[in-house]
C-alpha cells in the first residue's frame, strides 16, 4: 500500500512538474527544459531582429550598445536579462541610446538561439 502510494505519488510529481516549470520559463520568455540552441540559427535571427541597434556581429551603432561589450558578458548579465530585454524591452541605464524596445516578434525558441549566437560573439571578440 505504502508502495502504491509513493508510486503514485512520484507519478503526480512526474506529471505535475512539467507544466509547472514550463509555464515559469515562458513567462521570462526562456525556451522550454531541454531545448537545444543553434549558433547558426541564432546569427539569422539577430541579424533580423537585433543588429539594427547592436550591430552586424553586435558591434553596436548609433541606436543601441555593442553587446559584446563587457558589461553584458555573462559575469555582468546573465542570460535572463537577455530574455528579459527580447520580451519586456528595458529602460536606458547604461547609455545614452535611450530605451529598447521590447522584441514581442522574437519567440523564447528563438531568443535562445539568440542568446547562444552572442554568448558566442563575446567569448570570440578579443
Ligand atoms: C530599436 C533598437 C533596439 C533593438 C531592435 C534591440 N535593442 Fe537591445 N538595446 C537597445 C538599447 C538602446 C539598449 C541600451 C539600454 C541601456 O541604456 O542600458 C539595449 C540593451 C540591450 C540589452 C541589455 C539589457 C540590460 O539588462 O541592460 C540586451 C541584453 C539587449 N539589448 C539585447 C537585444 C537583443 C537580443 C535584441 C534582438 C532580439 C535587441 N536587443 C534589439 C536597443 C535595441
Amino acid at each position: 500500500m505504502i508502495k502504491m502510494v509513493l508510486l503514485c505519488g512520484t507519478l503526480l510529481l512526474v506529471a505535475c512538474s512539467p507544466p509547472d516549470e514550463q509555464q515559469r520559463l515562458e513567462k521570462m520568455g526562456m525556451p522550454p527544459a531541454g531545448f537545444v540552441a543553434d549558433i547558426a540559427k541564432g546569427k539569422k535571427l539577430f541579424e533580423r531582429n537585433c543588429a539594427t541597434c547592436h550591430g552586424i556581429n553586435g558591434i553596436g551603432t548609433n541606436l543601441g550598445p555593442p553587446l559584446v561589450h563587457k558589461v553584458y558578458e555573462p559575469s555582468h548579465h546573465s542570460d535572463l536579462a537577455f530574455y528579459y530585454a527580447i520580451k519586456k524591452g528595458t529602460k536606458a541605464h547604461h547609455w545614452d541610446f535611450g530605451d529598447m524596445p521590447s522584441q514581442p516578434q522574437v519567440s523564447a525558441t528563438e531568443a535562445g538561439h539568440i542568446v547562444e549566437y552572442i554568448r558566442d560573439i563575446q567569448s570570440r571578440k578579443d
